[in-house]
């Protein structure tokens, strides 16, 4: 190809999620109460592990990790899209596009591998009790998290290197409201069938695998806890069954954007959001309001709040 013709793209055109004036509020009101939802939620989740030392053990150290990876997901694509719902031309400019991808693998391949470090953490604590605290040392813990980010950063080089080379020349509208591996190849002016393949298997087999994994896992967990019946029975069953929500919610439309071949039905858009505003918002919701110690340590930490205010 000629390279004077080969990058003459320097913007995309997103799609507007609402066409009349009355969605376009809808989605206004939609989208904002949500952000603002997750940056409250889990935020709170972050300074209620940080500040109180009751919570210093493995299972919320990564929880409060997942919840600074929700806020980042959902911050790749909400403040924008929110911005765009009442402009007529959506235009990202090349490069803003491109980060905005990177990001959105960064963060989503970050928190894929949160949720399996999560399930090894409460697989060792239900089923290898009396050894929890050797091989779940901070030391651990830390490897597991540096581990996460090390993981989600190769995933998103590994496509953006393919993406960032390829040639676009001619059409520019992305056709959904963020910019995104599946729907970027197809704007590439070269034949990009190989390339397809690699995102296939890189996001989509790679989440569906993720998602079977843990789904027997659990079961697996869940069937140790049955054997032994303890007085801590329900409480794991109320754990897991958090954290199986949350894997069911967070997979479920990574595998349909990815793995499904046919991305122009609007269909994807739906599953899009999920990801973005729904689940980020519930997973504070989820992990805290069924937790007890994390009730209690969230309502002293309102206490000491509201009684350093009285002293001022
Ligand atoms: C995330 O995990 C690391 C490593 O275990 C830990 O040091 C850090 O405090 C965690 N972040 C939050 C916000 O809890």
């Amino acid at each position: 190809m000629d390279p004077a013709n080969s990058s003459v793209v320097t913007e995309f055109v997103l799609l507007g999620l609402a066409q009349s004036l009355g969605m376009q509020f809808f989605f206004f009101i939609f989208f904002s109460l949500f952000y603002m939802g997750i940056i409250l939620g889990n935020l709170f989740i972050v300074f209620t592990v940080v500040l109180d030392s009751h919570l210093h053990s493995p299972m919320y150290i990564l929880l409060a990790n997942l919840s600074l990876i929700d806020l980042g997901l959902s911050s790749t694509t909400v403040p924008r899209t929110i911005l765009d719902l009442f402009s007529n031309i959506r235009i990202i400019p090349f490069h803003s596009c491109m980060t905005q991808m990177f990001f959105i693998h960064v963060m989503g391949g970050v928190e894929m591998v949160l949720l399996i470090a999560m399930a090894y953490d409460r697989y060792i604590a239900i089923c290898k009790p009396l050894h929890y605290l050797t091989i779940m040392s901070p030391r651990v813990c830390v490897l597991l998290v540096v581990a996460a980010w090390i993981i989600g950063m190769m995933h998103a080089v590994f496509q953006f290197v393919f993406v960032i080379n390829l040639p676009f020349c001619g059409p520019n509208n992305v056709g959904s409201f963020y910019c995104d591996f599946p729907r970027l190849i197809k704007l590439a002016c070269k034949d990009t069938y190989g390339l397809e393949f690699v995102v296939t298997a890189n996001s989509g087999f790679i989440s569906m695998g993720t998602f079977f994994f843990l789904i027997v896992s659990y079961i697996f967990i869940l069937a140790t806890v049955r054997q032994h019946s303890s007085k801590d029975l329900s409480k794991a069953f109320f754990t897991l069954s958090a954290h199986i929500t949350v894997v069911v919610l967070f997979f479920a439309p990574c595998m349909f954007l990815y793995v499904w071949p046919f991305p122009t039905m609007s269909l994807d858009k739906f599953f899009a959001i999920v990801d973005f505003v729904v689940t980020p918002v519930l997973n504070p919701a989820i992990y805290t309001l069924r937790n007890r110690e994390m009730k209690m340590a969230m309502r002293k930490l309102c206490r000491q709040v509201v009684n350093a205010r009285e002293m001022t």
